[in-house]
C-alpha cells in the first residue's frame, strides 16, 4: 500500500501524537533503527551524511533530529561545525547533546540564508504541509549550501507488510487482513524529488538497497511493535496481531532458518543550483 487514507495521513502528521506518544522517548525510533544491524550491505548512514557535508563549513542544523544519531556523529567527525538539533518532540531531545531546541519544520527559528547545511532525515513525511517545510529548508540555507533529506521507498520492507496482513487476517478470521500504516508513504523516495524540485535546482538521489536477514523473530517484532503510537489506525487489535506475527515468524524461521526483508531507503542531496 503506497497511499494513506485521510485518517491515517492525519494520524501520521498529528503533532500531539508525534510529541506525546510516537517520539515522547526514543524507544520506538531506536527499535526501528536497530533492525538495520541485520542488513546487508550495512550502510553507515551518519558516515554517508558526514561525507556529503565534507565541503560544508560553518553552521549545520538537523531538523527533526530525533534521538540525535546524526548530531552525535557529526560532533565527533566534524568538531569544526556549529551544530543545532531541532525537533517538535521535547521528550526525544532529552538525551541529545546540545544545543537543541523544540521547533517545527514549517516555522524554523532561523534567519534567511543563515545555515550552510540542513538535514531533514526521515522526517518530512510527518509534516502536514510538506511544500511549506521544503520552502523553509530552502529559505534558511545559504545560496551554495546543501540540504540532505532521507526517506524510504514505497517498496521498502514489503515482506513486513505481507506478514502484518497475514497476521491481521488470522486475528480477524478473514484470510488477508487490512494493511498496516506506512509512515513514509506521504513523502516516499518516489515522491520526494517532485517536492524537493519545487525549491532546489539540483536534487541527487542516492538509493540504498539492502536485505535484512534475521534468525530470530524479535528484532522484526520489535520493529512492528514500534508503530504502537498508531495502534488505533489498524482496524485490527494491534497487540493480538503482533503476537500472531511472532508465531508466524517463529514457524517460518524454524522451517527456513531465516526471514528476509527487502529494504530500499535513500538520501536526496539538494542544492539551490
Ligand atoms: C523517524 S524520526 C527521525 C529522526 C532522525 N532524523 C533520524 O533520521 O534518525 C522523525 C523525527 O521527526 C520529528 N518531527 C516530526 N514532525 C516534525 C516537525 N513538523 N518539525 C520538526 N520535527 C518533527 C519527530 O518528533 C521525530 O523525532
Amino acid at each position: 500500500m503506497t497511499d494513506l487514507s485521510a485518517a491515517r495521513a492525519a494520524a501520521v502528521t498529528d503533532r500531539g501524537r508525534l510529541a506525546g506518544s510516537a517520539y515522547s522517548s526514543d524507544r520506538d525510533l531506536a527499535a526501528r533503527q536497530s533492525l538495520y544491524q541485520w542488513q546487508t550491505p550495512r550502510y553507515d548512514l551518519p558516515g554517508i551524511v558526514a561525507d556529503r557535508l565534507s565541503g560544508v563549513r560553518g553552521r549545520v542544523v538537523d531538523v527533526g533530529c530525533g534521538n540525535g544519531k546524526f548530531v552525535q556523529r557529526l560532533r565527533e567527525d566534524r568538531p569544526d561545525l556549529s551544530l543545532l538539533g531541532l525537533d517538535i518532540a521535547p521528550g526525544i531531545l532529552a538525551g541529545v547533546p546540545g544545543p537543541v531546541a523544540v521547533a517545527d519544520a514549517t516555522r524554523l527559528p532561523l534567519a534567511d540564508e543563515s545555515v550552510d547545511g540542513v538535514l531533514a532525515l526521515h522526517m518530512l513525511y510527518h509534516v502536514p504541509d510538506i511544500p511549506r517545510a521544503v520552502r523553509e529548508l530552502s529559505r534558511v540555507v545559504t545560496r551554495d549550501g546543501s540540504v540532505i533529506v532521507s526517506t524510504n521507498s514505497d517498496r521498502d520492507k514489503g515482506e513486513l507488510d505481507g506478514l502484518w496482513r497475514r497476521a491481521a487476517g488470522d486475528v480477524l478470521g478473514t484470510g488477508r487482513g487490512p494493511a498496516r500504516i506506512s509512515l513514509s508513504a506521504r513523502f516516499s523516495l518516489e515522491k520526494a524529488p517532485a517536492y524537493l524540485g519545487e525549491e532546489f535546482g539540483q536534487v541527487e538521489t542516492i538509493e540504498l538497497p539492502g536485505t535484512i536477514t534475521v534468525h530470530d523473530p524479535e528484532p522484526v517484532i520489535a520493529h512492528m511493535a514500534s508503530y504502537r503510537a498508531w495502534a488505533d489506525q489498524h482496524d485490527v487489535p494491534f497487540e493480538a496481531t503482533i503476537d500472531r506475527a511472532r508465531a508466524i515468524l517463529a514457524e517460518r524461521i524454524a522451517r527456513h532458518r531465516a526471514f528476509e526483508v527487502t529494504c530500499l531507503g535513500g538520501i536526496l542531496v539538494c542544492r539551490r543550483g
